[in-house]
């Protein structure tokens, strides 16, 4: 199949003109959100289907296509760390995070040719057999508050013990790292603690053309956002259309009321 076209509905960029998934990317990170002092610039990376579901039997895969797929991988390839729940490391299985084309561009470009995965769980809930766990090619780090129950292996995987393992306290620790950009690639339990915590910037959502159904619907945050339930403003800065696939760009309005 050819590689994927996208095309620019509204907002910045060339409305109209059908470009390759580099533009759209470039698109994104011209308008992404100011930096803040301290901590690296955080977007949420997700697909949910047009009835708002984020997972078809407890994964993800399912939502994504072929242009999904290039959205996602490139601005992985784009970013100085990936953020992910211990849920969804447990679920999706997580391992390396790029195919090899990636890697070779970023090593060209002087960066690692991973970006650093990073985890927060407070319990150490991260499964033993996490492929993440046992593949040298990734460079992990777990912000956790409880000694790990299993060996790890501390050549690529680092274990950040804090009093408190907050969403901030770990993008402090990424921002000494090195990181200016985080992905945080979900799950709702981690997305949400970072919205809560007015450390979500801006989020990237990919509208999948499908209806899934069901009496349970897993949508994109889990948890209460702490503000009387009160909905969190954003503003939508680009609005991307691949085949029957829309991208939404939003900028989170931390600080500002409803
Ligand atoms: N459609 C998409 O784009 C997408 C993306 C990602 C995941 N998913 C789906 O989402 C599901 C997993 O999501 P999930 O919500 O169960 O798990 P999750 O958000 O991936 O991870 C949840 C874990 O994060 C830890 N955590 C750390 N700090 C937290 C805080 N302040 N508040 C809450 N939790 C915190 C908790 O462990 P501790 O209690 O040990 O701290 C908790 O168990 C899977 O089905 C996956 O396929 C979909």
């Amino acid at each position: 199949m050819s590689d994927p076209l996208f095309r620019n509905l509204e907002g910045a960029g060339d409305p109209g003109g059908a470009v390759p998934v580099a533009g759209l990317l470039d698109a994104i990170v011209a308008d992404a959100a100011p930096p803040v002092a301290g901590r690296p610039r955080t977007i949420g990376v997700m697909v949910a289907s047009v009835d708002g579901h984020v997972a078809v039997n407890g994964r993800s895969g399912a939502l994504g296509g072929p242009e999904d797929r290039a959205v996602f991988r490139g601005l992985r390839s784009r970013a100085d760390a990936l953020l992910v729940g211990t849920g969804t490391l447990n679920a999706e299985r997580y391992s390396t995070t790029l195919d090899a084309p990636h890697r070779q561009e970023r090593e060209a470009a002087g960066l690692p040719p991973e970006p650093l995965l990073a985890t927060i769980t407070r319990s150490f809930a991260l499964d033993e057999d996490v492929p993440l766990l046992h593949e040298p090619l990734t460079h992990a780090v777990v912000y956790t508050e409880t000694e790990p129950p299993y060996g790890v292996d501390d050549g690529h995987v680092d274990v950040v013990v804090l009093p408190s393992a907050t969403p901030e306290a770990a993008l402090r620790d990424l921002a000494g790292r090195g990181a200016r950009q985080v992905n945080c690639e979900g799950g709702p339990s981690l997305l949400a603690a970072l919205a809560r915590d007015g450390v979500l910037d801006e989020l990237l959502v990919t509208v999948s053309p499908l209806l899934v159904g069901g009496d349970d619907a897993l949508t994109m945050l889990r948890g209460e956002l702490g503000r009387d339930g009160t909905p969190l403003p954003m503003a939508l800065r680009g609005v991307w259309r691949g085949g029957d696939v829309l991208f939404l760009h939003y900028h989170l309005k931390n600080g500002s009321p409803a």
